[in-house]
């Protein structure tokens, strides 16, 4: 099939390359002329495991193209893909302007019928809005609008979108749920029929959930704390239930990226729109911000004063995975110490560059390796997840520190080993050794 996608970030990029590695021929619009002259040279402007061969294969094979006229990708595609951004805005609910621009471009540039595909993140009833948006400005064309949200994740999203656990198509059309079945069709993963509404909802809904998880799990690390217990064990005792799952129960220093945070916001927003406040949702969030304050207290209970203090913090980005820094977690954690007068240098595999873009870099120290980064360090934090950071000679880590003091805040070590090696170790919902 024919297809274009509208927005060539992290979503309608990955999308793009996975639609023409099974056979699709794709058209990837952007607006900004740079990043499409760096695709058309073969370079990704995003770090994501396996995409840049994705690409590179690709637009060799002539199945994947790159434009920045809409009226190009819109001629081009029988299905047009809408993966533009939807920004938060400071009340939590989103903002819809980009996708209502590009709704308006199609429709001015639409000479035949479209079925155009909302995959961005969108709040219920947005799929009524771009259909009236549409019908506004071509009022005699034809075309269905329809809701396909992506449940992707950044650090694995290529393989997410060649193997997802499901494919959710929301449509109100037999026509546009036709052509939506064709796009799927070389996919083996199930696909789940709604209507519009539904589909949106879907999405907000399945976040939600995953943050409600993590919350759970780390309300339950507080109480450990407070008790004894060990919330590794907790939750893999939990976990053991088919219903309840193991998955998202890692207790650490709390959600961040750039959609759980959006997400959770904006369904609290349009729940409360729509006069029905989510309040559940209101708790997590507040636990996820609660659970890097009890972090800090943590460490400032156990190092007294933080000010002048030589702190070495591994990991930048939200995640292990990605070179995403947007609402990590190990950033807030790095302006409290740093507001705090502590002495920051930080470490990660992949986020260092993009940290170095922000306001807080130059009260900062980068440093290029795990091991260069503890030199001479009172503590030692662990902010984000990557597995490298388990794999260090902590005997080594333990030589070059002032202090041997570590505070895990993604629970990636074991207690008894670094008590074996000498370290003073304080995890996140298990006690202090
Ligand atoms: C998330 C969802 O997992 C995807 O399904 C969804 O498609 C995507 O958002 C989106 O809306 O586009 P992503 O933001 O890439 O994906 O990140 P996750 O892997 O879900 O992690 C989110 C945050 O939760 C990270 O900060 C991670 O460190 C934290 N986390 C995750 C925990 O603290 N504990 C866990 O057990 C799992």
């Amino acid at each position: 099939m024919k297809l274009t996608i509208i927005g060539s970030g992290y979503v309608g990029l990955t999308t793009g390359a996975c639609f023409a590695e099974v056979g699709h021929h794709v058209m990837c619009v952007d607006n900004n002329p740079a990043k499409i002259e760096k695709l058309l040279r073969g370079e990704i402007p995003i770090y994501e495991p396996g995409l840049e061969e994705l690409v590179t294969n690709n637009v060799s094979a002539g199945r994947l193209k790159f434009t920045t006229s809409t009226e190009e990708g819109v001629e081009y595609g029988d299905v047009v893909f809408i993966a533009v951004p939807t920004p938060p805005q400071p009340d939590g609910s989103v903002d819809l302007r980009f996708i209502e621009k590009v709704a308006r471009e199609i429709a001015a540039v639409m000479k035949s019928y479209k079925v155009i595909v909302d995959k961005s993140t969108v709040p219920v009833k947005t799929g009524e809005k771009v259909t009236e948006t549409i019908k506004r400005y071509a009022p005699t064309m034809e075309f269905d609008v329809v809701s396909n949200p992506e449940f992707l994740r950044e650090g694995c999203a290529v393989e997410d979108l060649m193997k997802p656990d499901r494919i959710v198509i929301g449509a109100n059309s037999d026509r546009a749920m036709a052509l939506m079945q064709k796009v799927y069709a070389p996919f083996v993963a199930p696909v789940l029929v709604t209507d519009i509404n539904s589909a949106e909802l879907i999405k907000h809904a399945a976040n939600s959930f995953l943050a409600l998880k993590i919350s759970y799990i780390n309300a339950v690390s507080a109480i450990c704390e407070a008790s004894g217990a060990d919330v590794e064990k907790v939750a893999e005792g939990i976990g053991m239930d088919k219903r309840i799952g193991r998955h998202f129960l890692n207790a650490g220093i709390g959600y961040g990226g750039s959609c759980f945070p959006k997400d959770i916001a904006a369904f609290v927003a349009i729940s409360d729109q729509l006069g029905v406040p989510f309040t559940l949702l209101k708790e997590v969030q507040k636990i996820n911000k609660d659970q890097l304050q009890r972090f800090i207290k943590n460490i400032r209970d156990a190092l007294w004063v933080l000010g002048d203090k030589k702190i070495a913090v591994w990991g930048l980005t939200f995640k292990n995975n990605t070179d995403d820094i947007r609402s990590s977690v190990a950033i807030d954690l790095i302006e409290a110490l740093v507001a705090e007068g502590a002495h920051v240098t930080a470490y990660d595999p992949k986020g260092t560059e993009n940290a170095k873009g922000l306001p807080l870099a130059g009260q900062i120290k980068f440093a290029d390796s795990a091991m260069d980064c503890v030199d001479g360090a009172e503590a030692l934090i662990i902010a984000t997840e990557w597995p490298e950071f388990k794999q260090q000679d902590f005997a080594e880590v333990k030589r070059r520190m002032v202090a041997p003091i570590v505070f895990d805040g993604r629970n990636l070590l074991h207690p008894e080993t670094m008590k074996e090696l000498g370290f003073t170790y304080r995890g996140i919902g298990r006690a202090q050794v």
